[in-house]
């Protein structure tokens, strides 16, 4: 008998089921739900885990009622959403996507890690995964974008960089990737509205980054608080039982969202709190966060035979699994971690933050700014807002530590004077200290509009109807704009906003979402030419709300989008294609691309192909050029998608520099699910298109037959 079963042999049924039970701490409260005496609940061992604590003072003091004044002496796990980052704040996800790149991805996950685990957290709230093309709803800012294989990408990258080599290690937290599955298909982009896609855009688009998390090993599962179709996530026996630990063969912990088996009750699913709790336990939900439907239900639910104790025991046992694996049954207080040198924290802060950064438009060469600057207008609601830098979900950040925009950009031009307002507050209607602000303007240079969402615009509660600036921005840039001077605008948001008149009108404008803790610096570095932008879209950004959702992987229709032609997929009233192309950023210098390669010409299931391109940087100045590989399976006996994304390259081009991006790929990359949802290899003509985003005009083409 090993350790965790002699353990599980020992304990009686109120402390199997503490094993279960995950309580809020002090600290941050993300949802409603029932609230209890956490140290007595401890102690008597009906408490096993805990969520929403951290500091080592306070986690110790926990974890010393658990070890010593319980009964059994099993330590907690200690929860957190540590989504972006812990003490060090790094870029919102959606932020963090844009640098397609795998190894940043890893490496801030691997700091968040480092500093969270020594504040006493064994298990992160994270990666979000949810494949998200709807900027109604705000939980966006906390997705990797549209695409499920950047998803696929961004899952493996996390989860290692927070469980690193082994879960052991003291410096690693475990991965609990969410929120499965189809959240970001919200009806409307309403925030915990039913969800209803079929089971082939689950297969294809949601459920494969959650595969990739458990075959990197994640620890655990959240599922979502949304029904797919009437079943409940929570409940839902074919997904979790069924594809989760069935085919995906995962032996991990699946922990409910916030209060989410109580709200069983509230989607109609279980007529009282036993029924919730055998729901939830049926389907294989190992630990019930802060409901306490499992303290209160299970018993009775037992009693009446609606779960049986074979399934309690393993429950427990993949908890105390956990637990085990953590090292916390051999070390509960985790000795040995050290937080990361904060220095090195913070200059991977500024470089991912700067590196996010994506220019949309751009004309007139007003960027970077000229050395000789001398005076600059740096207007907006987010000019000098350090707290609204960090973003949703900031664990352990503080404002204080943030650098704002404004501080940023004096620290980069000392010689300048920057003269700063907000002019409107982010979202009141209040138009009293616009002429104060405009006055600014006039006397100025250059004007710099720092405009968008605050933070709690976006993440979860923060679903919007309307995609454009709130408040009184609007009228703050467009009298701004009237003066005639070169206009900048830093657009901060959690999502793509909707202003194609301000895209029309300014010189310039850079999303800049929520950068972080370095968020000023890395403004002022590509707003200064220190670096050149680089940021890519990882979601397509709508021209108006009307077009949402809106992804570039459409399936073809039999009437094509046609400008101009009635009877085609268009509207009458907005052109059918977006205002920016997913992979759209512009760079201050250019690339192109020559030379497209696909070879062999044809080749059979189980060989592979390679595609190569030359990248030009036709420009005097280095940068970062990516490059997206897409293919499309001409006639298959299911309709497949305009275009699918099956690579990123990104290359480093010194001034006139030229280099080859090669991707080699295996005939697997072309399969897709058949009408039975197995993956088949069809013969046929797939076209290979290559590009610096997911502009059809400006791809370079090939093709490469697929043999029966
Ligand atoms: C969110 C989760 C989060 C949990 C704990 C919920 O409201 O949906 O993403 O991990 O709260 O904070």
């Amino acid at each position: 008998m090993g350790r965790t079963d002699r353990l599980l042999a020992a304990m009686t049924l109120a402390e199997k089921i503490g094993q279960l039970n995950m309580a809020a701490g002090s600290g941050a409260v993300t949802g409603p739900g029932a609230r209890r005496e956490l140290e007595e609940g401890i102690r008597n061992g009906q408490i096993g885990n805990v969520l929403n604590v951290w500091g080592g003072a306070e986690v110790h003091a926990l974890q010393r009622l658990a070890v010593e004044h319980s009964r059994l002496g099993i330590p907690l796990l200690v929860g957190l959403d540590v989504i972006h980052g812990h003490h060090t704040i790094f870029p919102v996800p959606l932020a963090e996507a844009c640098l397609f790149d795998p190894h940043s991805w890893e490496s801030t996950a691997r700091t968040a890690a480092q500093e969270a685990a020594a504040d006493g957290v064994s298990l992160t709230f994270a990666p979000m995964l949810d494949v998200a093309r709807d900027p109604r709803w705000g939980r966006m800012v906390e997705s990797p974008g549209e695409d499920p294989w950047v998803a696929t990408e961004f899952a493996a990258a996390k989860t290692r960089g927070s469980q690193r080599t082994s879960l052991g290690a003291g410096s690693s937290v475990a991965a609990v990737a969410k929120h499965l599955c189809g959240y970001g298909a919200v009806t409307a982009g309403r925030e915990y509205a039913s969800v209803d896609v079929s089971e082939r855009t689950l297969y294809e688009v949601h459920l494969p980054p959650f595969a990739a998390a458990v075959a990197a090993g994640a620890a655990a599962i959240m599922p979502a608080f949304i029904d797919i179709a009437g079943v409940p996530m929570t409940a839902n026996v074919a997904l979790l039982q069924g594809w989760l630990r069935g085919r995906c063969t995962f032996d991990g912990v699946v922990i409910s969202d916030y209060n989410a088996i109580a709200e069983l009750r509230n989607h109609g699913a279980a007529a009282d709190i036993v029924a919730a709790a055998a729901l939830a336990l049926k389907a294989g939900i190992d630990i019930d966060m802060a409901s306490e439907a499992y303290a209160q239900g299970l018993p009775e639910a037992l009693r009446r035979g609606l779960v049986s104790s074979a399934q309690l025991d393993e429950s427990v046992l993949r908890v105390l699994r956990l637990k085990e694996r953590l090292g916390l049954l051999d070390d509960p207080y985790r000795h040995e971690v050290v937080g990361s040198a904060p220095t090195t924290a913070r200059e991977l802060a500024r470089e991912v933050a700067r590196k996010a950064i994506v220019l949309l438009t751009h004309r007139d060469r007003v960027l970077p700014l000229s050395a000789q600057v001398s005076h600059i207008a740096l207007i907006g609601p987010l000019a000098s807002a350090s707290d609204a830098m960090l973003g949703p979900w900031a664990a352990a950040g503080r404002p204080e530590d943030a650098v704002s925009i404004l501080a940023g950009l004096k620290g980069a031009l000392p010689r300048c004077r920057i003269d700063s307002v907000a002019g409107v507050v982010a979202s009141s209607q209040d138009l009293s200290g616009l002429p104060g602000a405009i006055e600014r303007c006039r006397a100025a240079e250059v004007v710099i509009l720092c405009l968008g969402e605050d933070a709690s615009m976006s993440g979860e509660g923060g679903s919007r109807a309307d995609l454009g600036l709130p408040g009184g921005q609007r009228a703050l840039a467009e009298a701004a704009l009237d003066i005639g001077k070169p206009v900048i605008v830093l657009l901060s948001s959690g999502r793509p906003l909707t202003v194609p008149w301000l895209f029309e009108r300014a010189h310039a404008v850079l999303a800049t979402w929520f950068l972080g803790g370095e968020a000023g610096n890395a403004i002022a570095d590509v707003l200064t030419g220190k670096f050149n932008p680089s940021g890519k879209l990882p979601v397509t950004w709508p021209r108006h709300v009307g077009q949402v959702p809106i992804f570039y992987a459409q399936r073809p229709s039999g009437r094509p989008s046609k400008a101009g032609e009635r009877l085609s997929s268009s509207y009458l009233d907005v052109p059918a294609t977006p205002q920016f192309p997913f992979g759209h950023g512009l760079s201050y210098g250019t690339f192109t691309l020559h030379d497209l390669s696909c070879t062999p010409a044809s080749i059979r299931a189980g060989e592979g192909f390679a595609v190569s391109v030359s990248v030009h940087n036709e420009s005097a100045i280095a940068g970062e050029a990516t490059v997206f590989l897409f293919v499309h399976d001409v006639v298959a006996t299911i309709s497949r998608p305009v275009m699918e994304l099956k690579g990123v390259r990104r290359t480093a081009l010194g001034p006139g520099e030229r280099s080859r991006v090669t991707w080699q790929l295996p005939a697997s990359a072309l399969t897709f699910l058949d009408a039975h949802l197995n993956p088949v290899l069809e013969p046929g003509r797939f076209e290979i298109h290559v590009g610096q985003s997911a502009d059809p005009g400006a791809f370079l083409s090939c093709s490469i037959e697929v043999l029966p």
